[in-house]
């Protein structure tokens, strides 16, 4: 018998002043496309901008559903917009950010596991690793060098 561990790595900016100018840039569009989530049910709202090795920028955020588990993670939304107009571009950065209409989130909210899962299938497609950045709605924002440090130990197509 034996253990087997594996470690992941994130980097902490206190706040978005601290990040990189082109990923504040980035960040806020997703502040800004955050405020279209059609969220009436959770009341919790995603705003994600993913820039493009092509110099684009796609945008997307939460689409909620009566049939609950018909919406859609803004993640998804988005990830699925990039692959579906520019299915040749590579996917550079990814800012991700969250708030609730009820109360304030400080704690950096990561994707949830279905989108770890989704971003890892373009992550292996273009095989260069996609930088995440994720936060609430304010404090600190953390960085992922890549989509394997969320999501470890990952299933992916060669296991096919
Ligand atoms: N949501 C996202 O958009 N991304 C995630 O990674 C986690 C959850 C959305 C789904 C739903 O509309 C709301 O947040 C509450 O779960």
């Amino acid at each position: 018998m034996k253990q087997i561990s594996i470690t992941t790595q994130f980097t902490s900016f206190e706040n978005v002043q601290e990040l990189p100018n082109e990923i504040q840039d980035l960040m806020a569009q997703a502040i800004e496309v955050r405020k279209n989530a059609y969220a009436p049910y959770s009341n919790f709202r995603v705003g994600v901008a993913i820039l493009l090795d092509n110099g684009k920028t796609v945008l997307g955020s939460n689409q909620e559903n009566a049939a609950y588990p018909s919406g859609l993670c803004a993640e998804r939304v988005a990830i699925f917009y990039a692959g579906a107009v520019y299915p040749d571009a590579k996917i550079l950065k990814m800012a991700i950010t969250a708030a609730s209409d009820t109360n304030q989130t400080k704690a950096p909210i990561p994707p949830c596991g279905s989108c770890r899962q989704s971003i890892a299938e373009y992550e292996i497609r273009q095989k260069t690793p996609i930088e995440i950045y994720f936060m609430g709605e304010i404090g600190s924002i953390y960085k992922s060098e890549s989509l394997k440090n969320l999501l470890p130990f990952m299933f992916d197509k060669k296991f096919l």
